[in-house]
């Protein structure tokens, strides 16, 4: 990842390989902002080449600086219309100038943000978020899974270093605190991405556990790891069903954070550590099955969420559970039609191996309430149709409390990892009925999403709880301004942003 920095400089004695200067594109603003780089500059810089610079969001235009600069260039980055100034678009303008960068093979920037601390740019955030979503933008907006290239010029020639460059002792310290969550929680965002970009044959349970355990003791955190025999003691009969038609064993996952108080009830939260899914025996068609190596990002959320926690130093205590199993079909797979029995003591009949998230799940939900949770969050690449209802950009919400699904929304909003909530009505109940079971793993034809939520509502105790489906937002088609094709790593910012607002 890249290196975040904070200085406290003068603008032309920055040295780096390009200055990047914010500018919006208001007519007057844009104007006023453009003199004030002319005379900066002097006449070296004829007047049309900044003539162009529209300040249009996601615009790039390089200018070149005279001698009186250390730095050789100033990418200029356009944020669009002040009033419509959000932490999001500076994410974006933070990528777009990374990016840039990035194109012309350089290797270090350096952000100007004195606009955004002296009245010349009016909006309403706090400089310290202004300088946390920029970096956020730079660093996730320049990631790229590339463990497995031979080719090492693939990696090389990679920006290296961004600069925030303070103006007064004042902002230095304001900036450097934006900018170091902005680094904690995207090395967070880096994890999440690269355990889910990792290939089934490399990313199993056990694996999946060593690199939880390395990765949140680091931080900070305490994990224990349950290997298949004690799973099997504490009767998770999801788990072990669902495992066994592997040759890799299933492993329980338990990480903690104890920020706050000893004697405070902590926040759980599960994520679904599917490491492939083929479906089983309900085999899945092979076009796009390779994504299925991405069916463990809930437990990619739940461990960077953790690690991030950990080491903002968070004041509350949290407890990440995943159960990770692989779901393969073989001589000793379980079959549809067969009955399974949870940790509770429920019966599933299970009418198709290839809902095997919500299985493993409800072992978990079981198990989280020993901790006695102030609330349960959990999520899960769970269902095509949570995709079909609600495409890429909206996490599918359920649960069975306002005020978790109120503070949820509100972090989504926030950290742009959008949630949007599906019904829980009784009448869905019935589909998820079983002729000779306490409950069947399918429902019917409709509503896929929400009988998946259901399924996971039997097993849910008396604690508030919410089901984030992230099957769409997990896994992406295309690159997008910070995010890339493949694994996104989203829960991370949004359970942090929610963790910080409890
Ligand atoms: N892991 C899949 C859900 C999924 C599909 C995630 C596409 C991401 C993208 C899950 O285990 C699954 O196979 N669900 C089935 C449920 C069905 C059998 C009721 C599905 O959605 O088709
Ligand atoms: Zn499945
Ligand atoms: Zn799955």
């Amino acid at each position: 990842m890249i290196t975040l920095k904070t200085e406290l400089k003068d603008v032309p004695s920055v040295k780096t390989d390009a200055l990047v200067l914010f500018i919006p594109s208001d007519d007057k603003i844009n104007k006023a902002t453009k003199r004030k780089l002319q005379t900066l500059l002097g006449k070296s810089i004829a007047k049309t080449s900044l003539d162009d610079v529209s300040g249009e969001a996601g615009d790039t235009s390089v200018v070149y600086t005279p001698d009186t600069f250390t730095s050789r260039r100033i990418i200029i980055t356009g944020i669009g219309k002040t009033k419509n100034i959000t932490v999001e678009e500076l994410r974006r303008a933070g990528a777009s100038a990374a990016k840039k960068a990035q194109s012309l093979k350089l290797s270090s920037i350096a952000f100007i943000l004195e606009d955004f601390d002296n009245g010349t740019l009016e909006f309403n955030e706090s400089l310290e978020n202004v300088s946390q979503a920029i970096a956020e933008g730079a660093s996730l907006g320049t990631y790229k899974f590339s463990t497995y290239f031979s080719d090492k010029e693939q990696t090389k020639n990679r920006i290296k270093s961004a600069s925030f460059i303070a103006h007064s002792k004042k902002s230095l310290k304001i900036i450097d605190t934006g900018v170091k969550q902005a680094g904690a929680i995207s090395e967070a965002v880096y994890l999440a991405r690269d355990l889910g970009n990792t290939p089934g044959l490399d990313m199993y349970p056990k694996k999946l556990a060593s690199v939880a355990q390395q990765e949140c003791r680091k931080a900070g955190c305490k994990v224990t790891v349950f290997d298949e025999q004690k799973i099997k003691s504490l009767k998770m009969g999801g788990i072990t069903s669902v495992s066994k038609g592997s040759e890799r064993p299933p492993r329980f996952i338990v990480i903690e954070w104890n920020g706050g108080k000893r004697t405070e009830k902590p926040y759980v939260l599960v994520g679904k550590g599917i490491t492939f899914d083929t479906g089983g025996i309900s085999i899945k068609p092979s076009a796009n099955m390779g994504a299925m190596k991405m069916d463990m990002s809930g437990a990619a959320a739940v461990i960077g969420a953790m690690k991030a926690a950990a080491t903002l130093h968070l004041p509350v205590n949290i407890v990440g559970l995943i159960p990770a199993a692989e779901n393969m079909p073989s001589g000793s797979a379980i079959r549809p039609g067969d009955v399974i029995r949870i940790m509770d003591g429920k019966t599933v009949e299970v009418d198709n191996t290839d809902a095997e998230g919500r299985m493993i799940l409800a072992d978990a939900l079981v198990y989280a309430k020993r901790y006695n949770p102030k609330a349960v969050v959990d999520l899960a690449t769970l269902t095509g149709a949570c995709v079909v209802a609600l495409g890429h950009y909206a996490t599918g919400m359920m649960g069975n409390d306002e005020n978790v699904i109120d503070a949820l929304k509100a972090a989504g909003d926030r950290s742009y990892e959008r949630v949007w909530e599906l019904p829980l009505y009784e009448e869905y109940e019935k589909l998820i009925k079983s002729d000779i079971a306490d409950v069947k793993n399918i429902g019917g034809r409709w509503a896929g999403a929400i009988t998946a939520g259901w399924f996971l509502k039997k097993f849910v105790e008396d604690y508030p709880w919410v089901h984030l489906d992230i099957a769409g937002t997990a896994i992406l088609e295309e690159n997008s301004h910070y995010t890339q094709r493949g694994a996104s790593g989203v829960g991370v910012r949004l359970l942090i942003e929610w963790l910080r607002s409890v």
